[in-house]
């Protein structure tokens, strides 16, 4: 990895740890995690093959394997996959940096390499990237998915990335804005809303 990322540089040691615990207390108390995964569910054909980018614990991509896709999840932070393998067998688990991704990375080794009908950045993953490599990032994930997908990005305005630069770094990275939401449920985009959820296709 050429340079580390924000999960690592601007969190907490045993940041990784407690971010899994939180996330295995939650589940087991039953919680709603899979709101992400219902969007993008119902934007894809059956059995599709989905990129699941900076996956962390592997949630997005485990709801959708149990929706019938074919999933990868990668993500840098090796802690963070081996809790996705551990609680998600399934979905095929990959350590790899966003900002230096081939399609190769996410290819079985004895399978020809396919690209992805989508690929989803849930849970401020746009957040945590190293600075100044938002660009490279959305045209890597970009490049792994079929010219008619599409990839969805959700995450806090104005935590490190504003909108504005966001969608400049869209442009860099040849796709295009085709809607904003407010909410992974749709609520409509407004300018004073904290979140956005993007959905970005090929220009
Ligand atoms: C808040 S977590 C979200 C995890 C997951 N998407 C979810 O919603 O549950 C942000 C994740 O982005 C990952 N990440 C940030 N920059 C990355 C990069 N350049 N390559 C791969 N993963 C990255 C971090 O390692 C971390 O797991």
């Amino acid at each position: 990895m050429t340079q580390p990322t924000r999960w690592v540089t601007d969190t907490k040691d045993g940041h990784s740890h407690w971010y899994i615990d939180r996330f295995r207390r939650m589940a087991a108390d039953g919680e709603d995690l899979a709101g992400e995964a219902r969007l993008v569910d119902a934007m894809l054909p059956r059995a599709a093959r989905v990129l699941d980018a900076g996956c962390g614990t592997g949630r997005v991509a485990a709801e959708l394997h149990a929706r019938g896709h074919v999933v990868v999840g990668v993500d840098a932070d090796p802690e963070l996959i081996d809790a996705a393998r551990a609680d998600h067998p399934g979905p095929a688990w990959v350590v790899g940096d966003l900002s230096e991704l081939e399609l190769a990375d996410l290819t079985p080794e004895q399978g020809p390499a396919e690209l992805f009908d989508a690929a989803v950045l849930a849970g401020n993953v746009m957040v945590f990237v190293a600075p100044g490599t938002e660009a490279e990032v959305l045209r890597r994930v970009g490049r792994c998915v079929v010219p008619d997908g599409f990839v969805v990005v959700g995450f806090h305005v104005n935590r490190h990335l504003a909108l504005d630069d966001f969608d400049q770094a869209v442009g860099e990275a040849a796709l295009r804005v085709e809607h904003r939401f407010a909410t992974w449920d749709l609520k409509a985009w407004h300018d004073d809303a904290d979140f956005a959820v993007t959905v970005l296709r090929h220009r």
